[in-house]
């Protein structure tokens, strides 16, 4: 497995690859590797052969200093995981060397505008998150130039925004990948770490609110939103989980503000937080979704 400290030698790596004639697929990570991430590299490598992986923890999208400083980092960890998991390339650098041309000003960077699907919910709760996220990903789509993106189903307002960005760019086609979950059925998730053995079997509320919930749209055919989100706030209030929003929306037609109208298509979304440890998962209620 090749291993770069520099985006611009990552990215003559991976031109190479491309003049060879070789499909690219890309998996960007923040670190902190679980078995989320490598069924993404996993499925990667499936289906085009060469996997390239970047690991930044970009700060551009956190709006909490203290979620930043503290979101877990192991490098060498996560490289010796990923060359287990079959990864070609693993590469990462500074925020000046992925925005040379801002040096280091934050205001000189040539930020992306996410467009609507960034509006409500974690768009709302978490300004600026998701311009952040738009700015790297297309950053890292140009520098690694992949056939192929994937992306974990978990952070499904992310995939929506990623999608757009691919759709401007014109290029990769963007792959989402079912949430992998702990046995209890927790979503895996980097900030799992985070969590105490306490806290860790209260956040297991939030997999069981949203399994009532499509209970209550797979076997009772509820179709309003309100009445399919009472669970999930349920379960998190027995949980003492702090709510951030539980909310439904169709997923094929985002909109910033919950549907009053009957849902003919549905997902479940939730932010919560166990102490101070902040949590998001989702289901489709409509379809089977992990
Ligand atoms: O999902 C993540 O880990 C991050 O948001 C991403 C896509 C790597 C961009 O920093």
């Amino acid at each position: 497995m090749q291993r770069r400290d520099d985006p611009v030698s990552a990215s003559d790596w991976c031109r190479a690859q491309l003049v060879a004639g070789r499909k690219l697929g890309f998996v960007p990570t923040m670190g902190a590797l679980h078995e989320g991430h490598l069924s993404l590299v996993r499925r990667a490598r499936a289906e085009c052969g060469l996997v390239a992986v970047s690991v930044f923890v970009n700060p551009l999208q956190f709006n909490e200093a203290r979620d930043f400083e503290r979101y877990p980092r192991d490098f060498d960890g996560d490289a010796r995981l990923l060359a287990d998991a079959g990864c070609d390339l693993v590469f990462t650098g500074t925020l000046e060397q992925f925005f040379p041309e801002s040096g280091g000003a934050r205001d000189r960077i040539a930020w992306r505008e996410p467009g609507a699907s960034a509006e409500g919910l974690e768009g709302a709760l978490r300004p600026g998150h998701f311009r952040g996220v738009a700015t790297i990903v297309a950053r890292l789509f140009e520098l690694v130039r992949p056939t192929r993106a994937y992306f974990g189903e978990k952070d499904f307002q992310q995939t929506l925004v990623v999608r757009q960005v691919a759709r401007e760019l014109g290029y990769p086609t963007i792959v989402v990948c079912p949430t992998l979950r702990e046995p209890s059925g927790l979503a895996r998730s980097s900030r799992n770490e985070l969590l105490s053995a306490e806290q860790r079997e209260r956040a297991v509320a939030i997999h069981r609110g949203l399994l009532r919930s499509r209970a209550l749209w797979r076997e009772d055919g509820e179709r309003r939103a309100d009445a399919l989100r009472a669970p999930i706030r349920e379960e998190l209030a027995l949980a003492h989980l702090e709510l951030e929003y539980a909310e439904l929306r169709d997923p094929d037609d985002w909109t910033s503000a919950e549907p009053v109208a009957p849902l003919e298509r549905a997902v479940a979304l939730v932010a919560a937080r166990a102490g101070s440890v902040r949590l998001i998962d989702n289901l489709r209620l409509d379809e089977s979704s992990s």
